[in-house]
């Protein structure tokens, strides 16, 4: 074996001091500055280097550490039964793999049935339950010593302090994980803001320090929740033989289990049930990531065995990370439709969410200002579901000295034209109008998308050529366009030039808000488009509308109706929508709506209490959209009361009244169910 090179002995130092400098941020202060999968990576690094060369493995290292520093202040707990962790697998083959194994040792080769869970990202704990009363609740610690939680975990109302049912063992210890739901980590992190207090990073990391306070008063006021997802020590009495069927137990006794959970036959039936997790993992209220997967029978479980620390018949279906490292390369200036300047981070190509990500946006200059972010920088991004990648943080103790700080640019990068500034500077507005070619492209590239006039074939790249030959100089133009010219493009034969022009002329006949949303005029998305359709029924209606008549339409502001206002006083405009009618564009008349007919046409509701899903504001205006009054005080003429987490007196009298109360879910499927289509 070759002996270490010097450099090596230098980046394991640097290695060890860097993992010591995150786990202290992470463990003591529950406030990591990078992603757990950076701290993984650099953790693999250090046991690697280690590996080969075990004589340099000193006492100190952090390898030489079993999970978190004991915390002053909580006693000790040892776990009658260690508390494992589990392998991890990243693919299908490895998954396949694994069952290969299991059917080897088993000496079987039929499909085995499985116990599958999402893995939620909290805390694992172990409650310990004596003749059915909790009795003492204790974090994993390093698997073998935990720290004692009781009184904190006595705040939870989730999870019991009596069990209740038939078949309760009489020393029973529970293990599951405790978590802060996405909706709770929100609202608890907008109240500790509006108090100055300190803000947590992640749910996790939340829930964490929450679990640590030494004053339980305090636990009591934070969202955590559990799910129970295994057991220890089991005596006086018994389990039944599956997980399955001890998950069936845990829910007759009151203990919260996860209702995602599902049993499958065969690694590909779990896959499976790992992709459709994957793909609802957005939906979900709370952040996990990945799938537990476990042999069900405690039988062959048993037969399976373990490994130093880990099981043999579970693993860790584990998800792409939605927060990863990397490099700020350069920060661009980007110029959109109604001439905004974004800056638009240009990134290290890094995989994220599952993709490859090289741009992410940061915004304005405000948020640049808050990140404190420069050239340089390494940055944290954050891609989640489809959402557009975002920089999340800075990683202040990696900047290199050569980092420079952004530039806000004096003339618009495209165009050239003067750059306006408007709320505090905040905002960076080209005023080259179509003279400046980005927002020529950009309007056109709204027009034509799938939510307005959904013109299958025109995308972004061709749009983009379009406009540097000048085919396009408006989104008019689009209907002179010819078979002959198109042809003559990069990348485009004469059948889908053909194809072209058929969505084309068949994105003639188009509904009024489709027709509305796409001019591009601003403030004017979906909702108010819808609006101004359903409103006034027909486009002449609606360019020859009064500002005050616009207010007046729930959905439209002053701001909103200003635009509105003063996209049509505009010559340039008109002539655009002559010629689109002139090429035959039509939208649709709609009839105006009848008041009376809407669904909730008579009712009175009351919003109290907070929301996730939006403001109460926003749910006045939708509440009103239906035909429902809205009052700010409950009474016998209250048809029904929204009440979300928080409500106090006005939840109060519409109880003593007996008048309907639903939850925020109850609102959000009221609103489902009347805005339906048809
Ligand atoms: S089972 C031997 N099930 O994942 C089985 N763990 O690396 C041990 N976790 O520390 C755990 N959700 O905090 C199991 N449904 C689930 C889980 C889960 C989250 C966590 C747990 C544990 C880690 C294992």
């Amino acid at each position: 074996m070759t002996a270490p090179t010097l450099n090596l002995i230098a980046e394991l130092k640097k290695l060890r001091k860097e993992i010591e400098h995150h786990s202290r941020l992470y463990y003591r202060h529950d406030a990591p500055e990078i992603p757990d999968q950076e701290y993984d990576c650099l953790f693999d690094r250090l046991l690697g280097i280690e590996k080969q060369w075990p004589e340099l493995i000193s006492v100190d290292s952090p390898s030489q550490r079993v999970g978190s520093e004991p915390l002053s202040g909580f006693t000790q707990i040892k776990h009658e039964i260690p508390m494992l962790s589990l392998d991890k697998v990243n693919s299908e083959e490895e998954l396949q793999r694994f069952e290969s194994r299991l059917q080897k040792r088993l000496n079987a080769d039929s499909a085995i049935n499985y116990s599958c869970e999402p893995k939620v990202d909290g805390v694992a704990v172990s409650l310990l339950y004596e003749n059915g009363l909790l009795v003492r609740a204790a974090t994993r610690g390093d698997g073998s010593k935990g720290e004692d939680i009781t009184h904190n975990v006595k705040t939870i109302s989730d999870i019991p302090l009596r069990l209740e049912g038939h078949g309760i063992p009489g020393r029973l210890e529970v293990r599951g994980e405790i978590f802060i739901s996405k909706s709770g980590f929100k609202r608890m992190n907008a109240l500790a803001k509006s108090n100055s207090e300190k803000t947590f990073v992640n749910p996790r990391n939340a829930a964490a320090g929450t679990l640590r306070q030494l004053d339980s008063r305090i636990t009591a006021k934070r969202p955590l929740t559990m799910f129970c997802y295994s057991y220890g020590v089991v005596e006086q009495g018994e389990l039944p033989d599956t997980l399955t069927k001890v998950f069936d137990c845990f829910n007759d006794w009151g203990l919260p289990v996860n209702p995602e959970r599902e049993a499958n036959t065969g690694v590909e039936a779990c896959y499976a049930y790992c992709q459709q997790l994957l793909a609802s993992r957005d939906s979900l209220d709370y952040e996990i990531d990945g799938v537990v997967i476990k042999v069900n029978q405690f039988g062959l479980q048993d037969t399976l065995g373990m490994n130093a620390r880990t099981p043999r018949w579970a693993v860790a279906y584990k998800f792409p990370a939605e927060e990863v490292a990397t490099v700020l390369n350069d920060v661009e200036f980007q110029v959109g439709r109604t001439g905004t300047i974004t800056p638009v981070a240009r990134l290290e190509p890094v995989f994220v969410g599952g993709v490859t990500v090289s741009n992410a946006t940061l915004h304005n200059m405000d948020e640049v200002a808050r990140l404190g972010v420069k050239i340089g920088d390494a940055v944290i991004i954050r891609r989640a579901g489809d959402v557009i990648p975002k920089v999340v943080s800075v990683i202040q103790s990696r900047r290199p000295k050569k980092a420079r700080s952004i530039k806000i640019p004096a003339k618009c990068p495209v165009c050239d034209s003067d750059i306006e500034h408007e709320e505090d500077e905040v905002l960076m507005r080209c005023t080259g109008g179509l003279v400046c070619s980005a927002q020529r492209t950009q309007s056109i590239i709204h027009f034509a998308s799938r939510q307005a006039m959904d013109i299958d074939g025109l995308g972004n790249k061709l749009i983009e050529q379009l406009v540097e030959k000048e085919l396009l100089n408006s989104v008019a133009d689009i209907y002179t366009l010819e078979l002959e010219s198109l042809t003559g493009l990069e990348r485009m034969g004469s059948k889908s030039a053909e194809n072209l022009l058929i969505a084309i002329q068949n994105s003639k006949n188009i509904t009024l808000n489709r027709f509305l949303l796409s001019l591009g005029i601003r403030e004017v998305g979906e909702a108010t488009a819808q609006a101004l359709a359903a409103h006034f029924g027909n486009l002449e209606k609606v360019m020859s509308s009064t500002e005050e008549a616009l207010v007046d339409i729930p959905d439209i502001g002053q701001v909103v109706a200003l635009h509105i206002r003063a996209f049509f006083d505009e010559s340039h405009n008109i002539e655009v929508i002559n010629k689109l009618q002139k090429a035959g564009v039509k939208p649709s008349e709609i009839a105006p709506i009848e008041k009376e007919t809407l669904p909730l046409h008579g009712q009175i509701y009351v919003v109290t209490g907070t929301l996730d899903a939006m403001s109460r504001g926003e749910a006045k205006e939708r509440l009103q959209k239906l035909g429902a009054k809205v009052a700010g005080s409950v009474s016998a003429k209250t048809t029904c009361v929204v009440a979300g987490p928080g409500a106090g007196s006005k939840l109060t009298k519409a109880e003593a009244l007996g008048i309907q109360v639903i939850d925020e879910v109850g609102f959000l499927s009221l609103l489902e169910r009347h805005n339906k289509p048809g």
